[in-house]
């Protein structure tokens, strides 16, 4: 259920930090994609990825691109498992969601801040995960906006109601101080970035993720 994303990585030893964070016990990776149209920054596309060789866990591309339609085949090329495009960047979300499908990775749908959750909930029969951010998409380590947990846990019944086996994840300034809390509001799947690559101990941070869940979990039984 962690999701650990590479942004906050040191770029000049990628690879050995995805084999450190891999090593260390995260379940996934996360790469978050920046044209610097989308969101203020610009970050890495295919060729990165596919410079990271082998990759023992599922790679998950967050695509904060206009037209993501464009780059869909390229990054189920490289392998990611999960494509996930915001529903704010494209005019045809149906189609985008079938094609990603189409090309052999899952589709996921992310929601920045402000989007209200209604805007995914045409969507609900094509997708395999919604991405809920919890920042402004574009930087790491920023504080996590409370607020949108409110939409979190909205989702969760939605999903519930839905019947349908649909990952809730939650990115963007999730900690140890506060995971348990996205977790209690319904969210299965944690992206984590400078929580785990600006602390110490990737191994220990991230066992403490996995307890806080856990945690969660006990406590809402
Ligand atoms: C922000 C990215 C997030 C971010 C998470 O645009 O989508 O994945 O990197 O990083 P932290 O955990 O540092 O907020
Ligand atoms: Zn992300």
């Amino acid at each position: 259920m962690i999701s650990a994303s590479i942004l906050s990585a040191d770029f000049s030893r990628l690879r050995e930090e995805v084999s450190a964070v891999i090593a260390a016990g995260t379940d996934r990776i996360h790469l978050d994609v920046m044209d610097g149209h989308f969101v203020p920054n610009l970050t890495f596309g295919p060729p990165v990825i596919r410079s990271l060789g082998k990759v023992s866990r599922p790679m998950d591309a967050h695509l904060m691109v206009e037209t993501p339609e464009r780059y869909v085949a390229a990054f189920s090329e490289v392998g990611c498992e999960v494509i996930t495009v915001h529903v704010e960047a494209t005019r045809h979300l149906h189609k985008l969601l079938t094609d990603i499908r189409d090309a052999g990775a899952r589709a996921g749908v992310s929601l920045n801040p402000a989007t209200p959750a209604e805007m995914i909930y045409p969507v609900i029969p094509f997708i395999d995960v919604i991405l809920v951010m919890t920042v402004n998409p574009g930087f790491g380590g920023q504080k996590m906006i409370p607020e949108v947990l409110r939409k979190v846990r909205k989702i969760r019944e939605k999903i519930n109601e839905s019947g349908r086996e649909i990952v809730l994840e939650v990115d963007g300034g999730v900690k140890v101080a506060n995971i348990r809390e996205v977790a209690r509001a319904g969210a299965t799947r944690f992206v984590v970035g400078s929580g785990i690559f600006k602390a110490p101990d990737y191994h220990a941070t991230i066992e403490k993720l996995k307890e806080e869940v856990s945690l969660a979990h006990a406590l809402s039984v």
